[in-house]
């Protein structure tokens, strides 16, 4: 009988702030699912967040937040690797080579650079590049799935069209990969009614103290449709289920504050025992940063070992 291989899963968050409800729902509840058929590989993305985090004390406290947060929605160490993309040059250097076989062009139509664009920022190469790092991180651990919500669902394509592209010119090196998008939720809409992201100040918090919550939600912009307070729904459909939240709904049509006052209390509901969980880890930091140690050194094997092959089919390899 043959041996059932592992299949593996890898996806990467950003220190780049505090996590949302967005975040949890989007992609990371997947991760914690994952771990357990999955070998699973959960990465902090400090490279990608230097774009935008340029102060060394608050990357170094957004890196412990990250890791926090995965231990506390149930990351286990013990099941999955937990490391930081610094720790791991291999990522930086396969981005490079990325770099040489793809086109301007074609990285000019990634949405997050041409959103950029359209805000008119001045963009940085890091930015632009993005993809090619993004590529690197997944490709270099023969990912089969990369859990992510629906806005990073472009990255995956550019990806898998990155390890075809190499493949051909170079012979096969790289395994494709499939993003993994939760079909019911999508992208979770911030208390604007926009996309939820740390960069809008639209964010409900997942580890939220009471106070945050109550705000957030009662900031929840009510644009009214028949009674119904969309964005409060949509929020709301995270916490319940469809058949509760549809009978709540249409007892409560119209009366938007006790909508929302049932929402706020579903999600201390949800988030308290989380928070608590995540201020006990808080308590060792040096348990935390022994874990990513550990993990940066079970990836780096990894990825040592794919970096040895990939050098030798680019013909830079002569000892
Ligand atoms: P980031 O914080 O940008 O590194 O995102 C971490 C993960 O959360 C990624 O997989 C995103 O796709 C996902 N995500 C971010 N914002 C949302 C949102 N509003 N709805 C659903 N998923 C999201
Ligand atoms: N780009 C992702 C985001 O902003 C974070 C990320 C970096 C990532 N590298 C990754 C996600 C690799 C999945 C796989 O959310």
């Amino acid at each position: 009988m043959t041996k059932q291989v592992k299949k593996t899963a890898l996806s990467g968050v950003q220190p780049t702030g505090k996590p949302h409800i967005g975040n949890y729902f989007g992609a990371m509840r997947q991760f914690v699912e994952l771990q357990n058929t999955y070998g699973g590989f959960f990465m902090i993305a400090d490279y990608h967040a230097l774009n935008s985090v340029q102060s060394a004390k608050d990357l170094k406290e957004n890196i412990v937040d990250v890791a926090l947060d995965y231990l506390a929605i149930g990351l286990d160490p013990s099941k999955a690797t937990i490391f930081k993309q610094s720790d791991v040059s291999a990522h930086t250097e396969l981005s490079w080579i990325f770099d040489t076989i793809t086109t301007v062009a074609f990285l000019m139509r990634a949405h997050a650079f041409k959103d950029a664009e359209a805000k008119n920022k001045e963009i940085s190469v890091g930015t632009f590049n993005y993809p090619m790092l993004m590529a690197a991180d997944i490709l270099l651990y023969d990912v089969d799935v990369v859990p992510v919500g629906a806005d990073q669902k472009q990255h995956v394509e550019i990806t898998r069209d990155t390890a075809e592209k190499f493949n051909r010119i170079f012979g096969e090196t790289f395994k494709l990969p499939e993003a993994l998008i939760m079909k019911d939720v999508g992208t979770v809409p911030g208390t604007d009614g926009q996309k939820m992201s740390k960069s809008y100040r639209n964010t409900i918090p997942l580890f939220a103290t009471d106070d945050e919550i109550e705000k957030a939600v009662m900031s929840i912009v009510t644009d009214s449709e028949g009674g119904m307070p969309k964005n409060v729904y949509e929020i709301h459909k995270l916490f319940l289920p469809k058949e509760k939240l549809d009978q709540l709904y249409s007892e409560k049509a119209g009366k938007y504050k006790d909508l929302k006052e049932v929402l706020i209390a579903d999600i201390k509901k949800f988030v308290t025992p989380l928070r608590e969980k995540r201020a006990g880890l808080a308590k060792d930091k040096a348990a935390v940063i022994k874990i990513l140690k550990d993990g940066g050194e079970k990836a780096r094997a990894q990825a040592e070992a794919k970096m040895k092959v990939v050098r030798k089919n680019i013909g830079v390899s002569l000892y």
